[in-house]
């Protein structure tokens, strides 16, 4: 495997201005022309069966032995950025106010692209058929993923693999873990009504930012009280909005926040207590209360095989692996590809950050260690030509 790691450094010039290029000119959401373009350019050259719009996504087939009744491997990139300004000062920056890659998923399509790469040099090897799967829209629910995997992306496929860049770590490190690995993240929003009116005369008024302030409280019993110590859970309320003077008081507050969970169960029994909270705090201070709450993505659940199959892989390669690392509370729309196949996701060391600390996914500075693009396409190629 380290011969795999070679030829990958081999071709790091073309990923890397695959990358940057991806890096220029960030699009967000499920509309996403000119990288969609760029990511067909690259696949044609290759010669393979390429599908232009499967569920909104690419879907590309490296046809290999064996595929038709073993089935193939998959392996998947998320091609879309966030709306952030970028503050890296790169000289390859976004060059759309307002977008960037601050989640990396600029290098997660260009590695895929140099993985198809090196695996169609290396047709002659593969023990199946492999297929690319490029996605757009995980930053937003409901995620591209589903509708790709309702598009019957994952046809014919037997596992599934994919990679997200990990800044806290060096370039060459891997971690993932068996079951679950990130969280479902859950959206709630509560709207309180009550009466607004003179603030020197609140007998003769309803107050909903009272009612929120306790609202925030009890809603943070929940974790604490009802989760059971050993099984981790978020609950953070973020926003709260409510009034518009010092002599008012308001007729309405909104709050709004997240909830983190890596069992289903947990996430439905906090959606109900947090439900029976709301109602209780409304009808006991009088205000009309109305509770939304949506269910985020599924929880990714590293099939036990899959996981270990990434961990020996990568451990060929790579001196830096950990095979069970702690779960994160983030959420990554994979889980919906892990529901259909067994699968596995692995995070990749691609710092250091900014030396201010402020260079973490999503912020303004994410800036990535380019020496980690070699390691990200060696370890799909990997996975991919694995025969264990
Ligand atoms: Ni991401």
């Amino acid at each position: 495997m380290k011969s795999i790691l070679n030829q990958s450094r081999q071709r790091l010039d073309h990923v890397r201005a695959i990358r940057r290029e991806l890096h220029r000119h960030p699009e967000i959401g499920a509309d996403l022309p000119r990288t969609r373009a760029l990511v067909l350019r690259e696949l044609n050259r290759l010669g393979l069966d390429v599908r232009e719009n499967v569920g909104g996504g690419i879907v590309a087939d490296l046809h290999g032995p064996d595929e038709a009744s073993g089935g193939m491997i998959a392996l998947r990139a998320d091609m879309d950025a966030l709306p952030v300004q970028e503050e890296t000062g790169l000289d390859f920056a976004s060059q759309i106010p307002g977008q960037a890659h601050v989640c990396g998923h600029d290098a997660h399509t260009a590695m895929l692209l140099g993985a198809a790469a090196l695996l169609a040099d290396l047709r002659d090897q593969l023990p199946t058929g492999v297929r690319f799967l490029f996605q757009p829209n995980e930053e937003n629910q409901p995620g591209g993923a589903r509708f790709m995997v309702e598009a019957g992306c994952l046809d014919g496929v037997r596992e599934v693999y994919g990679l997200h860049v990990w800044p806290g770590r060096p370039a060459g490190w891997f971690g993932t873990r068996p079951g679950p690995l990130m969280a479902r993240p859950d959206v709630f929003g509560v709207t309180l009504r009550g009466k607004g009116g003179h603030a020197s005369a609140p007998h003769q008024c309803v107050d909903p930012v009272l009612a929120a302030c306790h609202l925030v409280t009890q809603l943070n019993t929940i974790v604490s009280r009802r989760v059971p110590p050993g099984e981790r859970a978020v609950l953070s309320v973020t926003r709260l909005d409510a009034g518009t003077g010092y002599n008012i008081i308001p007729e309405t507050a909104f709050l709004q926040g997240t909830v983190r969970t890596l069992s289903s169960s947990t996430g439905d029994m906090i959606e109900e207590a947090m439900r029976t909270m709301t109602d209780a705090v409304g009808a006991g201070m009088g205000v009309q209360a109305e509770f939304d709450y949506v269910r985020g993505f599924p929880v990714v659940d590293n099939d036990p095989a899959a996981a270990a199959k990434a961990a020996r892989v990568l451990g060929g390669m790579s001196e830096m692996v950990e095979g069970n690392i702690d779960p994160v509370m983030a959420g990554e729309d994979f889980s919906h590809y892990q529901r259909k196949v067994p699968g596995c996701f692995v995070f990749m060391g691609c710092g250091p950050c900014a030396a201010d600390g402020r260079g973490g996914l999503h912020s303004s500075c994410f800036c990535l260690d380019e020496d980690c693009l070699p390691w990200g396409v060696a370890a799909l190629a990997a996975l991919a030509l694995d025969r264990g």
